[in-house]
This record gives C-alpha cells, structure tokens and sequence, in this order.
C-alpha cells in the first residue's frame, strides 16, 4: 500500500510530497512524475518513482495497487483534454480498487471556464463509484506573488476584477490540507471548500506593496477585453488570457471570496496570509 501523487514535480506536487515526508515513511509514498530525471532528489530519500503521463493511458496499467490512497493532481495541459487525461487516471485507480481518490478540483462557486474540466471530472470521479474526496482548491496567493515584475516595473496592479475579493491560500496550505486527507481517516466521500482564512481585495493588495517596497503601486482594474489584450501583448496564449480575464470577471461577483473555514480545519492551524507571500516574494 502508497500514498500514491500525481504531478508530483509540479508545484504543488512538491509541496505534498514535501509534507508526506514529514509524516509517514519515504517507502510509502509513490511520487508519479512524467520526467524521472526532474525527481532524481527525490528517489534519492527513498520515495518511490513511477513514470506515467496523462496523455498515455497505457503508462498507468498496474500502476496503482489495492488500497493505495491516491492524490490526483489536476493537468495543466489546457489544449490536451485535461477530462479525458483524469479519467484516464480515474479508470486505472478504479481497476486497481484504491481506497480513495482525492482530486485537486475548483471552487462550487466558481463559473468561470475554467471550472469546466473540474466539474466533469467530479462527474467521472463521482460515477466510478470510488471511495473520493473533492479538495476544492481556491486561488493561490502565488498566482500574483509569483508574477510580480511587471508590477513592479509599472507601480501597478492590472486586474480586471474591479472591487472583487479573494480568499486565497498559498500552496503549501492547500498542500497540507491534501496531506491531512491522505494520512487520516474518515475522508471518504467528502468534499472540501478550500480557500484562505480572509479574503482581500486588490486595492488592499496594492497597498501592501507598497508598503513592503516603499513605492507608491496603485491598482488598476480595466475590463476583461484591455485585461484579455494586455496579456496576450505580454504573450500569453489568447484562449489561455481569456481563461484569465474569466476568473477576474468571477472574482468581481465574489466567487473567489468564500472563507467557510475548511482548509484550516483540517490542517489545524490559519492559513498564510498573503502579506507573507508577498514578503517572501520580495525577499527571491
Ligand atoms: N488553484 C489555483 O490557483 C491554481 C493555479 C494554477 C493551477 N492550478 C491547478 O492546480 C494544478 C497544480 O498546481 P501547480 O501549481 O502544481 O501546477 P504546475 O506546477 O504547473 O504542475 C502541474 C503538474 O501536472 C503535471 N502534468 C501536466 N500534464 C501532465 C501529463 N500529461 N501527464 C502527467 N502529469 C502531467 C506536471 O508534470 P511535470 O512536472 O512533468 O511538468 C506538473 O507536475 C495545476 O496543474 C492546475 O490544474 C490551480
């Protein structure tokens, strides 16, 4: 038996693995990587490696065992059919007859497109009849943390989301709550609104910049169409900005900003507040 994690070199994949460590054995957790040579650190404490890729549904034959607990960390793959790639893991943890499946899902509340692929895969998780729980992760604070040169460059914060709130954690908080679903019990059949303790708004958020860099950022909110056009200009793909300037046009009607609790109920302790990813941000 494993704790078995898909994506397991992405982001919050390390994060999971990271924190598994700190509570079972390297020998109990399988890390599903697609390149083995970007999990060669991990292989290295012990933590058994297995080679698959969503797109190639023969790479998962045999690779669960009965009464794994397995974490399905959604794709990021947006052209490819990201349904199709989760059945694909969905159909190969059913054969095997794992005892849960969690899956990295989006907000109930979330409309916008890029909710689509998380609520059919919900529908193929939920037919298969699996034992699963639905981590409903919100936003990351690194989604902005992570991406602050441009604001940087133009003392400013360019949202589309006018006076929108967001509850958002950071990954290491969504990491532990996955953690506390795959090391528990009782976990069976449940579904999790995952977000931050406290939500803010990007005025806020442009003030706390400025405070820990000393600059005067203000923030601009524009429509979806300038926000679309700004990051295409800056060479996102189109369908992608869009996608984007969708969850902006959420985050106005506060579909982002829900604070139930959930995610610091099962990690036992408040989520990091963004001021923090922002300090660390800033520090590199
Ligand atoms: N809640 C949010 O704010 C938010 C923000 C961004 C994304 N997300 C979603 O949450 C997921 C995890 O976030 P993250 O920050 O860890 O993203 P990430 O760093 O981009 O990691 C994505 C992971 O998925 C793996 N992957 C992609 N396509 C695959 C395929 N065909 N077969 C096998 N593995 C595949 C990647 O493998 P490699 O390591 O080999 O590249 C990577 O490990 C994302 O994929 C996305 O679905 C959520």
């Amino acid at each position: 038996m494993s704790i078995v994690v898909t994506g397991a070199t992405g982001h919050l994949g390390r994060h999971v693995i990271e924190q598994l460590l700190e509570k079972v054995p390297a020998g109990e957790v399988t890390a599903v990587v697609r390149d083995e040579s970007k999990a060669a650190d991990l292989a290295a404490r012990g933590v058994r490696l297995a080679v698959a890729d969503y797109n190639t549904p023969g790479t998962f034959d045999g690779l669960f065992k009965a009464g794994d607990k397995v974490l399905l960390i959604s794709g990021n793959e947006f052209d490819k059919g990201r349904v199709q790639q989760h059945r694909v893991v969905i159909e190969a943890a059913k054969a095997a007859g794992v005892s849960l499946l969690a899956y990295t899902s989006a907000p109930g509340s979330l409309t916008a497109a890029l909710a689509d692929d998380h609520r059919a895969t919900e529908e193929v998780l939920l037919s298969s009849g699996l034992p699963y729980s639905l981590l409903r992760n919100g936003w990351y604070h690194e989604n902005y943390t992570e991406n602050l040169a441009p604001v940087l460059a133009h003392d400013a914060v360019v949202q589309a989301a006018g006076a929108g709130r967001i509850a958002s954690a950071s990954r290491a908080d969504y990491a532990a709550a996955a953690v506390a679903v795959l090391t528990g019990e009782g976990h069976e059949n449940t579904t999790y609104e995952l977000s931050g303790d406290e939500a803010w708004g990007f005025a806020e958020y442009a003030a706390e910049l400025s405070r820990q860099t000393g600059k005067e950022i203000v923030y601009n909110s524009v429509s979806p169409e300038t926000f679309t056009s700004i990051l295409t200009g800056a060479g996102l793909p189109e369908v992608f900005a869009g996608i984007l300037a969708g969850v902006d046009v959420s985050i106005e009607k506060g579909e982002l900003a829900g604070t139930p609790g959930d995610l610091s109920r099962l990690t036992g302790r408040p989520t990091t507040p963004v001021a923090e990813a922002v300090a660390a941000a800033l520090k590199g």
